[in-house]
């Protein structure tokens, strides 16, 4: 059978860092609240210009320097984000032409924090469809430019960012031991929209608007969804958490990441925490959080890794695959 692995990784984060002691300056917060609350003690602006199709770009580069392929060796590119340059065209055609690409398809995905998991799950349905063979897939996000800057309760907690994998069809035998992907399980909920929500847009305001977030409620919602999502990815690939090797969690949150590793049994040595440098980049914190794990040599061949991710919607999920 057609399994999807990895086999490149690559990230692009703005230069510009923005320390917890900026907002001290601007809003009635701390430094101590924000970590002691997030987890998070810097993040990253794009730059006045900066779009998610440049840093997607970026990121998209250095995961097929990593794999060792060409423009002419992909079938197709998909991106999540929910911070587009435009309404349209999806930025994944625009990262298309910057990256020279000039066949296959292109498109977005949008499923908030938990778009790199659709995303992923997504590519991988393609894949074993036989509908391509080696998809490039994107978590790229601008949070910054829809933040309300005078909200403390949700401008601290986000940052900009891009990461990106390459994923390829691989012939394997079927069984939980292979390489790739094993498993996914993606739910939304649309009745839990008021959790969190931006209040604008084409068909409404006409603006692209703020971010509104009941911080509490999201939080309650992510610690038992989550914990539940990778369950059943890993039970639906034959596996328990107890064979896990690698969290790489969606960085909201330290909070929630903590408390959804206790859930699952796992100790923190085995989860990929990047939420202190880079705060929460929803659609770009998983393939980030790969990224910089994998440049650092932490995953060996064979390891098995569960991602999962909860955001607006609410929809969350999680990806269960081989190293
Ligand atoms: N600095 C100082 N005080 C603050 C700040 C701040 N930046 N923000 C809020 N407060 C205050 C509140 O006003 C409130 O004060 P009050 O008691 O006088 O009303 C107090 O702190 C407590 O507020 P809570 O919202 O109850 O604080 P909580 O302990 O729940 O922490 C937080 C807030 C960090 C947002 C938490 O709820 C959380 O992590 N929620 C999950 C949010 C999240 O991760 N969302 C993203 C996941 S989905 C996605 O990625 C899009």
């Amino acid at each position: 059978m057609r399994r999807s692995v990895i086999i490149g990784t690559g990230h692009y984060l703005p230069e510009r860092v923005v320390p917890n002691s900026w907002f001290e300056d601007r809003l009635d917060t701390t430094d101590e609240w924000i970590r002691s609350r997030s987890g998070i003690e810097r993040r990253h602006f794009a730059a006045e210009g900066q779009t998610t199709s440049d840093l997607a770009i970026r990121a998209g580069r250095a995961a097929m320097e990593k794999a060792g392929i060409g423009p002419e060796d992909l079938d197709g590119v998909v991106l999540a984000t929910s911070t587009p340059d435009f309404t349209f065209p999806a930025v994944a055609t625009m990262v298309q032409a910057g990256l020279g690409i000039k066949r296959g398809f292109a498109y977005d995905v949008q499923a908030v924090c938990a778009g790199f998991v659709f995303a992923l799950a997504n590519a991988d349905a393609m894949i074993r469809a036989g509908l391509a063979s080696r998809v490039l897939v994107i978590g790229s996000e601008t949070f910054s430019r829809i933040m309300d800057w005078t909200d403390r309760s949700t401008c601290v907690l986000f940052g900009d960012g891009a990461g990106a994998v390459v994923l390829e069809a691989q012939e394997a035998a079927g069984t939980s031991d292979d390489r790739g992907i094993l498993a996914s399980d993606l739910n939304s909920d649309g009745s839990l929209r008021e959790l969190l929500y931006v209040d604008g847009g084409v068909s409404t305001t006409g603006t692209a608007g703020h971010l509104r977030m009941q911080g509490n409620l999201v939080f309650r919602h992510a610690v038992e969804k989550l914990a539940k999502t990778a369950h059943v990815a890993l039970q639906k690939a034959g596996l328990t958490p107890s064979e896990v090797d690698w969290m790489v969690p969606h960085q909201a949150n330290m909070r929630i990441i903590t408390a959804t590793a206790q859930k699952m049994g796992l100790p923190m040595e085995k989860v990929v925490l990047t939420v202190a440098d880079h705060g929460n980049t929803s659609a770009a914190s998983i393939p980030l959080a790969l990224s910089v794990a994998d440049s650092e040599n932490r995953f060996q061949p064979g390891q098995l890794i569960v991602t999962e991710g909860i955001g607006g919607g609410l929809s969350w999920g999680s990806v269960v695959l081989r190293w």
